[in-house]
């Protein structure tokens, strides 16, 4: 087992990263204050994982709440079904609540934990990729607005993050290829060194393998801890961690939640920043093309969707929560592996980055 922390003070807390790590109640217990636990998971998750972890707390008289699964569920009603079953089992303010799931349920339990009275605490045991490499770690928590995607929230921070790796093995193909998403974007972002390794082992990942898998896990887990203990409320670096986010919250809001699978909808972004950089004369057209390629071998879609015009995408991108005084900032690459957030920028180029022929481009790598 490997544990990374995340350095913020007094609030700061361990990240473990293993396999089977589900079975090691030690892991958890001293992160646990009081005698009640809640877990919150979904109807996909909960027949796989619950009873295990329940296991694991038996010391802890346990209650959970099971959640309908899916990117449509992140609202106020669902939210209202982990405070109803917090109150039904009159749960007081030492209760731990824990989720156990993918970022749907990381980012719904954590911000029902900020919000039960008051603030709880909170444990994150990540079940995806995607939540295992980004959304478990950093105390972003929320929900949607039909008018804009995590438009609704609180930064709150766990305890612990327990991160099983064995978890992957059920995980369908589809789901894994969205979170290499998030963890080909610290390559790009921060760390080049990791996009040649990921270019090299991104067979590996896909089929599963244990090490490769574990050591991506740990590189995006302690690039994000990094950014996470320099700019916790995101006043300045960590807005880096969303590159292709603008572009991509509009594919998701536009096409309806869940249609796109976050990580599609970032990939699509991405290489939408891509090519805004290309235009710019950041990055060259080759770099441009090595990102969009690595996506590809990635099993992700590098062309937005068809039916989206550029008004649509201004429109949604005019709700974002990096639009400052009505100025809209974009992640983009100075470099490949430095990222800058700016809205100095000609809006000629992003109308054409709105406008290029991104099937032309897919085309072009084979
Ligand atoms: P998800 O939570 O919807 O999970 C994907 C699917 O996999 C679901 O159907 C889920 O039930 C299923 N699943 C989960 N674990 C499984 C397992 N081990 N085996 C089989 N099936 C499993 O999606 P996600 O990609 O994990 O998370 C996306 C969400 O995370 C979005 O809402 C996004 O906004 C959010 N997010 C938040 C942050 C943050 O910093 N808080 C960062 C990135 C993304
Ligand atoms: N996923 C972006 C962040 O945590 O800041």
């Amino acid at each position: 087992m490997q544990t990374l922390k995340v350095d913020l003070g007094e609030r700061s807390y361990p990240i473990h990263i293993g396999e089977d790590l589900l079975d090691q109640p030690e892991l958890l217990a001293p992160h646990i204050r009081g005698r009640q636990v809640a877990i919150i998971s979904n109807e996909t998750v909960a027949p796989l994982y619950l009873e295990r972890l329940t296991r694991s707390l038996a010391q802890f008289s346990v209650v959970s709440v099971v959640l309908p699964d899916g990117e449509a569920f992140k609202t106020w009603e669902t939210l209202q079904l982990i405070f109803d079953g917090l109150l039904t089992a009159r749960h007081d303010r030492r209760t731990t609540v824990i989720a156990l799931g993918g970022g749907v349920i990381g980012d719904m339990a954590g911000f029902a934990a900020a919000c039960y009275q008051r603030g709880v605490d909170f444990i994150q045991v990540p079940t995806t990729l995607l939540s295992q490499v980004d959304s478990s770690v950093g105390g972003k928590t929320g929900i949607n607005h039909p008018l804009g995607k995590n438009m609704v929230g609180a930064f709150y921070q766990p305890n612990v993050v327990l991160i099983d790796t064995a978890t992957l093995n059920t995980l369908p193909a589809r789901e894994l290829s969205a979170g290499l998403a998030e963890v080909i974007k610290y390559g790009l972002i921060c760390d080049e060194p990791f996009l040649t390794w990921l270019e090299e082992n991104v067979d590996r990942l896909r089929a599963l393998d244990q090490v490769a898998l574990t050591y991506a896990i740990e590189r995006s887990c302690a690039a994000k801890a990094a950014v996470v203990g320099a700019d916790e409320r995101e006043t300045g670096v960590r807005a880096t961690l969303n590159l292709g986010h603008t572009f991509g919250h509009a594919i998701e809001t536009h096409m309806g939640y869940g249609v796109w699978l976050h990580g599609e909808a970032v990939a699509a972004g991405t290489v939408m920043a891509l090519e805004m950089s290309a235009r710019l004369g950041w990055i060259s057209e080759q770099e441009r093309d090595r990102g969009i390629r690595l996506f590809q071998r990635a099993g992700l879609p590098v062309i937005p969707p068809e039916e989206m015009t550029e008004v649509d995408f201004l429109e949604h991108m005019a709700i974002d929560k990096k639009v400052i005084d009505g100025r809209l900032r974009l992640v983009l690459l100075r470099h490949m592996g430095e990222a800058v957030v700016t809205d100095d920028y000609p809006k000629e180029v992003l109308q054409a980055t709105l406008g290029a022929d991104y099937r032309a481009l897919a085309q072009l790598k084979g």
